[in-house]
């Protein structure tokens, strides 16, 4: 873990992040992502003493802005937080003054002025937090905005990935589903292309995006509407959640028929034996993933949620520095 009393690699390193919040990864690099995930790895030592907790983060307070429903992510950055002893304070729009009419930048600027240093935002508009930078002096990290990214998702299924196969250049992932509405999608896809990794997308047409070339500066997808041809020589077959709550319309005719064409089942893991399946949950099981697919071994799921708080942390301290430096001035 990054030594807190002595200037560390990975400290020396802070000065080489060249971004002050986390928006999205289509605008990190190769070198500010691999960072990440270095230092993600050596938090990780931390999660596993009995004693799991840093002063990494002490005198830094991170305010949890969530106005959208979440289990992992909220959950997960209140535990890195805690575990690097910063001071959090969690909001959540139901029984807040959202309620009445509050805008998100009066409501952000509130609580600014009671003295934050970060912001975790959660919400349901895309550019959300890129409007938030506008408006508020701390720093700010996305932890999903509608369907445009949710980067430390991304991130911590890079983590996952790796660990599982090795290097991610020249991995083979096929993102699976839903992809129209996915922030997770759009997030792994500038992520692993950055990281050289090859991707593939695969679903029904309507929850394909059109122009596909435009959703990372470094490199284009390949796409098919057949399940075999994703999974075929693919390393991971990560699924996506099919977002009922987005779509605002059927664009498939039955949860069944989608599983029937594009679910996982025990079938796929038995004629690809080195696959590995992952999900950014939470898993509509039966859809997605048939229900024994969930339970699998090769099924890391619940590994990508123990590596979300070992990013998570990562990503607070790396740009505390930035919050840090704020603080100094
Ligand atoms: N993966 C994810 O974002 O889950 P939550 O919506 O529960 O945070």
């Amino acid at each position: 873990m990054p030594d807190t009393t002595q200037k560390s690699k990975a400290e020396k390193s802070v000065q080489g992040l060249q971004h002050r919040h986390l928006l999205g990864l289509q605008t990190y690099s190769a070198d500010e992502i691999a960072l990440i995930l270095q230092t993600a790895r050596q938090f990780r030592d931390v999660l596993d003493r009995p004693i799991k907790r840093v002063p990494t983060l002490r005198g830094v307070t991170v305010v949890n802005l969530f106005f959208e429903p979440s289990t992992r992510t909220r959950i997960s950055f209140e535990l890195a937080e805690k575990r690097l002893s910063a001071d959090t304070v969690n909001f959540t729009a139901s029984g807040s003054s959202v309620s009445k009419g509050e805008t998100l930048k009066d409501t952000a600027q509130n609580i600014e002025a009671m003295k934050i240093d970060m912001v975790v935002l959660r919400h349901v508009s895309p550019g959300a937090p890129q409007f938030l930078t506008q408006c508020v002096d701390a720093v700010v990290i996305n932890a999903g905005d509608g369907a445009h990214e949710h980067p430390t998702q991304a991130l911590l299924d890079m983590l996952t990935i790796s660990d599982h196969c090795g290097p991610l250049e020249g991995l083979k992932v096929s993102i699976i589903g839903d992809i129209l509405h996915s922030r997770v999608a759009r997030s792994g896809i500038h992520g692993l292309l950055a990281m050289g990794a090859d991707v593939t997308i695969c679903g029904p047409n309507p929850l394909l995006p059109l122009h596909l070339e435009d959703m990372s500066p470094n490199g284009t997808v390949r796409v098919t509407h057949r399940l075999e041809e994703a999974l075929e020589g693919a390393d991971v077959a990560m699924a996506l959640r099919i977002q009922m709550e987005r779509q605002g319309r059927n664009l498939f005719p039955s949860t069944r028929e989608y599983h029937e064409q594009y679910g996982i089942k025990s079938e796929h893991l038995k004629r690809y034996p080195d696959l590995r399946v992952m999900h950014p949950g939470p898993v509509n099981r039966g859809v997605e993933l048939a229900s024994e697919v969930v339970d699998h071994e090769r099924a890391i799921i619940l590994n990508q949620v123990t590596n979300g708080v070992a990013v998570r942390m990562a990503v607070l301290y790396l740009l505390s520095g930035a919050a840090k430096s704020s603080m100094a001035e």
